[in-house]
């Protein structure tokens, strides 16, 4: 049988590296769980009771664009946690946890090329294989920046060559990093927006980590856009209840892009 070899090329996935960096030890300590890296807390009590109460919806599909109701509790938790005014109608799109979503968006505003050339997707390393595997699908280059010790768990914006900015079309930032827990300053994100102005890209940021913190919230792309006054079409923000409320099974998530770039993903 003739199998694609569209994703053959792509790295390795961490967890099979990892496993096999660690076959050769034996164990030693205390267990530590480095699987696939689930919630260890419980879910808020009422998310129970709240299921079953409305189990009669599970029968029937939910509209494409979430209920207006959802619509309108993510742009309420918008504003409140970054100060961003986000309309419900048309700047907001629910998903099936945000990993569908990562995925969807690359198919949907990935051009199939920049200024005449092969399009390049940049993204942290380490980095989420969605990235990477979004990249593969509409025949783009994944250009992998290294987001190490030495560049403070981030990549590094000075290192990065006009010409390619000038070929990139999506900049993945995820902030709060998995796996380092990185967090990227305000300055780091108005910077990014203004090389997304500049160069003419997108940046998708994955902050489903954003409301795990010790103690002052991590700052947010939606905040940056508002402070900066970029253009909203420039970025796509992804979230979801998976980290924040220990709820990976309800696959819950959601996006907030520019008005075309909503309508874009959503008719995919
Ligand atoms: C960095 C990162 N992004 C996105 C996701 C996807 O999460 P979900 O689809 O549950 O929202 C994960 C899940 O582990 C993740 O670690």
């Amino acid at each position: 049988m003739a199998l694609t070899e569209r994703f053959s090329n792509l790295p390795e996935y961490a967890f099979p590296r990892l496993r096999a960096l660690l076959d050769g030890h034996a164990p030693g300590g205390t267990p530590l769980s480095m699987s696939i890296g689930e919630p260890m807390h419980p879910f808020p009590h009422w998310v129970g009771p709240l299921i079953a109460e409305r189990q009669a919806e599970f029968g029937r599909y939910p509209p494409n664009e979430g209920t207006p109701e959802l619509r309108a509790a993510i742009a309420d938790w918008a504003a409140r946690r970054y100060g961003a005014v986000v309309d419900p109608e048309t700047r907001i799109l629910p998903l099936n946890g945000s990993r569908e979503g990562l995925f969807n968006a690359c198919l949907a505003l990935c051009p199939e090329t920049k200024r005449g050339a092969r399009p390049l997707v940049l993204m942290p390393n380490p980095f989420y294989q969605v990235y990477a595997v979004g990249a593969a699908a509409v025949g783009a280059e994944s250009r992998y920046l290294p987001a190490t010790a030495e560049t403070g768990f981030l990549p590094d914006l000075d290192a990065l060559a006009p010409a390619d900015l000038d070929r990139t079309a999506i900049f993945w930032l995820c902030s709060p990093s998995n796996p380092q827990g990185a967090v990227a300053p305000r300055g780091y994100l108005d910077r990014l927006l203004g090389l997304a102005e500049r160069h003419d890209f997108i940046v998708f940021a994955d902050e489903c980590y954003s409301e795990i913190y010790r103690d002052a919230p991590p700052p947010g792309m939606l905040e940056a856009l508002a402070a900066t006054g970029a253009d909203p079409e420039r970025l796509v923000v992804f979230n979801s209840l998976s980290k924040r409320s220990n709820l990976p099974g309800l696959r819950a998530g959601f996006a907030i892009a520019g008005p075309e770039a909503t309508r874009e993903i959503r008719s995919g």
